[in-house]
């Protein structure tokens, strides 16, 4: 059967386990958030010293299944349903976790979604946890690029609560729950990665 496959994450997979692997030096647990296809869980947890948690909404579990039949791979759990947005998180999800990684899903979920999402991950982390967070974003009110405001409008007709989000709104409520931004790196495609810190 045909694997699920998005060329987006066919070419941001190995920028971004690059920066992954500048900070996840020491074992732990990574929990993604919105695995999506899969693709990214199954080229990185292999390359990383963790056992990585791969969740999303449970109608997506069956994209990294099929991965994981033709790949299996020791270090992922799979099949963890997580929504930003519905129950709190740590209520969803009873552990916590050195690493928390989601990529292009704060602009798909609600702002509301979103914004759940940021003042309840400390929630799911261990002290010195880090968090990353891969995507578009605007900086300022402003879009980094055209192509990402043209972005922005496609998502918004197929979804009307899908968007850009902001990142001064997201960090504003990240720091209301300790964590605190360690880095801004720009990556290709007018994406970022952002890294922050968690300290209780
Ligand atoms: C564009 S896909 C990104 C998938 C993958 N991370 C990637 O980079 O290709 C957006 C993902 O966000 C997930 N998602 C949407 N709303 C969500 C929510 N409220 N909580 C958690 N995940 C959500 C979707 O199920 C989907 O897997």
């Amino acid at each position: 059967m045909e694997l699920p496959f998005s060329q987006a994450c066919e070419n941001n997979k190995n920028v971004i386990l690059n920066e992954l692997k500048r900070y996840i030096n020491v074992p732990g647990k990574l929990l993604e958030m919105g695995h999506g296809t899969g693709q990214h869980a199954i080229h990185m947890a292999p390359k990383l010293p963790v056992t990585w948690y791969a969740s999303d909404l449970p109608e997506n579990h069956e994209y990294l299944e099929m991965y994981l039949r033709q790949y299996p791979t020791e270090n992922i759990k799979s099949k963890i349903p997580l929504k930003a947005g519905a129950a709190p998180l740590h209520k969803q999800l009873i552990e916590t976790f050195d690493y928390i990684f989601t990529a292009n899903t704060l602009h798909i979920m609600s702002e509301e979604q979103a914004y759940a999402f940021c003042n309840e991950v400390a929630e799911l982390m261990q002290d010195n946890g880090l968090l990353f967070l891969y995507g578009p974003f605007k900086f300022g009110g402003e879009f980094t690029s055209e192509s990402n405001a043209n972005f922005d409008l496609s998502l918004k007709s197929r979804n009307p609560l899908s968007g850009i989000r902001d990142f001064e709104e997201l960090e504003d409520r990240l720091n209301e729950s300790g964590l605190e931004l360690a880095e801004r790196i720009d990556l290709p495609a007018n994406n970022q990665m952002l890294v922050f810190k968690f300290q209780r």
